[in-house]
């Protein structure tokens, strides 16, 4: 969604506002502007489009100062044009606002401040914020204490006004904040990714908090205007992990990240001496688990397509009945929920929305909650009782990867400690303990591939305008995974389907032009699979598949075999998404398309 940026200190802000933005550009980007305490009041700059117009803007109508507030736009209330772009500012001009998320009670607020004779100037919730700031008395922060009651919905605001140069004011209930502490200068971001080139050092804001920001440090108040004490904590994270690093994109670069993810995931929790999970630290008490019939995993997107291959692993390894859930339909259903279910909200970002609200009705039934989840302190981070962290590192491509199969290697650590709690651990333990060890290496032959494969399965799918991606059993999730990688990043269509249910309809789209990827890896369905391959071709389709190298009945079904290694049948995952990655990659970049930053996604969606 939106991307935040405040700055109070002693550099010229706007460089620092913009390398702010570029860094949160992947969160959303069909807009952005920047406000600046000026000499003379607040200058504002804004933008539609990518951010390179504004920097365009920024460049020919510089603007000066040592505080200021920036944003990148993803439309929610209003087009993306400049006017609706943020920051917004109340009709005085004397209060600048950055907003990321939706206010439920935009039709009432606005009625009432146009029946007060307010003339709002933009389409959206935004404005509604800056003009009830505007219109109260004092400083900033007794403002926002005032008008923060009188919103409903989710937000993430930061705000300036024109009387107290020095100040920057943050508050949210819903989408993230985090205060950055430097040295001399106090920054405030929707994401730590556009902190960490100037600082480590950082304090979350919960729900409710109002951070008062200036140059040195920062005071935290409650509702009330009473002083809270939030934590300092220091990031891992170095700013280096956030660059593109010689990779044309990010996804590429990340990409190749995984089998150092996958190996940094495995290693964090693998107790080699016992063929086990180590939980200790991350609040999985073994007695707890014990406990646990039953497993519900929620997640959205791509977080949910590993926690359908998730179900695979922990029902073969723990035998306890395993639901998957979409976290949007989850949150209002009502789902079978108490002390003897661990609920797991999966998501690479810690703060999709759904997700997020999925985890809270878990809670509040009584369930045992806990995350998988690649940003420690994030909101899911903080909802949980036990976590954990997939080691991917930060992830900036919108197309998740790198996120993605470590996802999937914590479905088997968290299904070996659930099995090792339930007493059912055994030497084929020390076997999977193995393979996992081995899968980072598997990985990178999967990515050693020779490149020629890849360009004729790029001219297979980039010709076409259609494509059908097929699996069974636990590799049925990758297919609808492959499928949405295609959409996603080359906006082809590409539907995802488990294999023995070609027939029952998607066999009617199926001609020469409409070519099939399969997900053919060695297992007890791949003949019947191969069966529906020849259904497909019998209908003029081309056929395309992953498989190990060796496999010869897939070669003489396939016009095209991507190879991949042998590995344990439940890590085969995690071997065959690669090369629908990479296959998702190149077909974009054929077509053109702007890889990191696909229309209309954005890589954390915090509102519903
Ligand atoms: C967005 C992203 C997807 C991601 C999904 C869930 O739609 O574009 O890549 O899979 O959100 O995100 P999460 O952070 O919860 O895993």
């Amino acid at each position: 969604m939106c991307g935040i940026i405040g700055y109070v200190g002693t550099d010229e802000v706007v460089p620092v506002l913009l390398d702010g933005l570029r860094r949160l550009e992947y969160r959303g980007y069909d807009s952005a502007g920047i406000a600046v305490m000026e000499a003379d009041g607040i200058g504002i700059l804004r933008a539609a489009g990518k951010l390179r117009n504004l920097q365009q803007r920024a460049y020919h109508e510089p603007l000066h100062g040592t505080v200021g507030i920036g944003h990148t736009r993803w439309a929610t209330h209003g087009a993306p044009t400049e006017a609706n772009a943020h920051p917004q500012t109340d009709s005085a001009g004397a209060v600048a606002v950055v907003h990321n998320g939706i206010l439920e009670n935009y039709s009432s607020l606005r009625r009432e401040l146009l029946a007060a004779g307010v003339e709002l100037e933009s389409d959206t919730d935004t404005e509604l914020i800056a003009q009830l700031l505007g219109r109260e008395d004092g400083p900033l922060s007794e403002r926002v204490l005032k008008v923060v009651s009188r919103l409903e919905g989710q937000y993430a605001v930061v705000a300036v006004h024109h009387e107290e140069p020095d100040v920057v004011v943050a508050f949210r209930k819903g989408p993230p904040l985090v205060v950055g502490v430097g040295d001399g200068e106090t920054l405030v971001a929707s994401d730590v990714t556009a902190l960490l080139h100037r600082t480590r050092r950082v304090i979350y804001l919960l729900n409710g908090d109002v951070a008062v920001i200036r140059r040195d440090g920062v005071r935290i108040l409650d509702a009330d205007g009473g002083e809270l004490e939030r934590p300092e904590e220091t990031l891992d994270w170095d700013a280096g992990r956030v660059e593109k690093g010689g990779y044309r994109h990010f996804m590429l670069k990340e990409i190749f990240e995984q089998p150092d993810a996958i190996r940094n995931t495995v290693l964090a929790y693998l107790d080699q001496e016992r063929c086990g999970v180590n939980l200790d630290g991350l609040g999985f008490a073994p007695e707890d688990f014990s406990k646990l019939r039953r497993v519900h995993l929620v997640a959205c997107g791509t977080s949910w397509h590993a926690c359908l291959v998730g179900k695979f692993v922990i029902e073969e390894l723990t035998g306890l009945p395993t639901e998957v859930d979409y976290a949007s339909e989850y949150r209002y259903r009502a789902p079978l929920i108490g002390e003897d279910v661990l609920v797991v909200g999966v998501t690479q970002s810690g703060e999709t929305a759904d997700t997020l609200a999925a985890m809270e009705l878990a809670r509040d039934g009584g369930a045992m909650l806990t995350t998988v989840c690649n940003v420690r302190g994030s909101s899911s981070w903080r909802l949980a009782t036990s976590r954990m962290l997939t080691q991917a590192g930060p992830e900036i491509g919108v197309a998740s990867t790198k996120a993605f199969t470590t996802q999937l290697v914590a479905m088997v650590l968290i299904a070996l400690a659930l099995r090792a709690a339930h007493g059912r651990a055994d030497e084929t333990d020390c076997e999977l303990v193995g393979e996992l060890q081995r899968l980072p290496l598997a990985v990178e032959q999967v990515l050693a591939v020779d490149r020629e494969l890849y360009r004729r399965g790029t001219e297979m799918l980039g010709d076409a305008t259609d494509s059908l991606y097929l699996g069974r059993g636990i590799l049925y999730p990758i297919a609808l995974e492959g499928a949405l990688k295609l959409k996603e990043i080359s906006y082809l269509h590409a539907e995802g389907y488990p294999a023995g249910e070609m027939k029952h309809g998607p066999i009617a789209l199926l001609e020469e032009d409409f070519p099939v990827v399969a997900v053919a890896l060695n297992g007890p369905t791949r003949e019947k699979l191969l069966g529906n391959l020849m259904e497909a071709r019998a209908r003029g389709a081309a056929v395309m598949a992953v498989a190990e190298e060796d496999a010869e009945e897939v070669h003489q079904v396939a016009d095209l075999v991507l190879p991949v290694p042998r590995v344990h049948p439940l890590l085969q995952p995690v071997v065959a998404v690669v090369p629908l990655q990479l296959l998702a990659y190149n077909v974009a970049v054929e077509l053109g398309h702007d890889v990191d930053q696909p229309r209309n996604l954005a890589k954390s969606v915090t509102v519903e």
